[in-house]
């Protein structure tokens, strides 16, 4: 009989580009306040990518430290997933480009837009891809500069977002890892969140609603989301016949910490067991999950053996999770 084969996380990195913009800076471009922002989303700042970096830049840094965590070098990887929404180029893919800086040529890159759930769809990808036996060492990826697509006199969305990178090296591994995953879409409410322009329907800066910027219903988003988050993380528990307490840390997508709240309430899991990091990044989408890990793998406070969901929700719709040993 076949031995089962996991994808463990040997390492995780993250990179967060130097410029902060605070509340009250915004407060100096839009009509708002800390005070607003702060209640309705839990953000009190965001990092925003400098003139000429790109998603790519953070996508390396991110990897360079998740690989120097798993003491993993270029030459070992097996392939490459990067889930991103704002690529560098139409094409070559952000993988291909964040492959050739890393010396890592030779093994197939490419990346996923999944919006928001980038980063659960990229891990997801890349498990089966070991679990299969197809791979053995895997780089995974969210990264974003979605401040560069943010519309900074649109009070309603230019406060939410933020720039940065998260990164893990998945190894295949007899013992334990990711325990399951799971992925779900909604195209049919695409209006409600995105971003509608692009090489095929074209790209008509005068036009309304057809800049390079995010359109949003905030509230509709906001419903969906939780309604989201609540039924995939059911769908965890029950696929891998666990109780809601069983789980150790709630590691969510950071976009709104009354969405997390919702969701840390379902399961019934005091805040102090909810990896929180919105407050400092915003929602850097498919950056923020593997960032909020990263930080909580360095901090101590995730540690090995532990049972940790991850949970996702982003424009499509799109929506997922993964439950993983650590
Ligand atoms: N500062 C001050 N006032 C603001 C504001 C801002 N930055 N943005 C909106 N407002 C105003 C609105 O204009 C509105 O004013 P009105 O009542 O005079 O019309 C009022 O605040 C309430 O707006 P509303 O949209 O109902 O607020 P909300 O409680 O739903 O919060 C969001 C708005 C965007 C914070 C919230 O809906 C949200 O987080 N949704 C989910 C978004 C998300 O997570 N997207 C990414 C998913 S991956």
């Amino acid at each position: 009989m076949t031995q089962q084969v996991f994808a463990r996380i040997a390492g995780t990195g993250s990179y967060l580009p130097e410029k902060v913009l605070t509340n009250a800076d915004l407060a100096k471009i839009v009509d708002t306040s800390d005070e607003w922002i702060a209640t309705r989303t839990g953000i009190r700042e965001r990092h925003i990518a400098a003139d000429g970096q790109t998603t790519g830049d953070l996508a390396y840094h991110a990897a360079v430290r998740a690989m120097e965590a798993a003491g993993v070098q270029a030459s070992e990887l097996d392939l490459i997933v990067l889930g991103t929404t704002t690529p560098d180029l139409i094409f070559p893919s952000t993988a291909c480009l964040v492959q050739n800086r890393l010396g890592a040529n030779g093994c197939p890159a490419f990346d996923v837009n999944a919006a928001c759930c980038g980063f659960v769809y990229a891990l997801t990808i890349a498990d089966k891809f070991i679990r299969s036996g197809a791979a053995r060492t895997v780089l995974v990826i969210g990264a974003e500069t979605l401040t560069r697509m943010v519309d900074w006199t649109d009070r309603t969305t230019c406060v939410l977002f933020g720039d940065g990178a998260g990164a893990v090296v998945l190894k295949a591994d007899t013992e334990t890892g990711i325990l399951s995953t799971h992925m779900h879409a909604d195209g049919s409410k695409k209006e409600l969140l995105w971003g509608p322009v692009g090489v095929s329907v074209g790209f008509k800066p005068d036009e309304p609603n057809c800049g390079v910027k995010i359109h949003m219903s905030g509230n509709d988003v906001f419903k969906h989301a939780v309604k989201a988050l609540d039924s995939v993380v059911e769908e965890t528990l029950e696929h891998n016949g666990l109780d809601r307490h069983d789980i150790d840390w709630l590691i969510p997508h950071q976009a709104n910490l009354r969405i997390i709240e919702a969701t840390a309430k379902r399961l019934d899991m005091p805040m102090d067991r909810v990896i929180v990091t919105v407050d400092k990044h915003g929602n850097t989408s498919s950056g923020s999950v593997p960032l909020a890990l990263d930080e909580a793998v360095r901090a101590g406070r995730v540690q090995r053996g532990q049972l940790v969901l991850l949970e996702a929700f982003g424009g499509g719709f799109t929506w997922g999770s993964a439950l993983l040993r650590y």
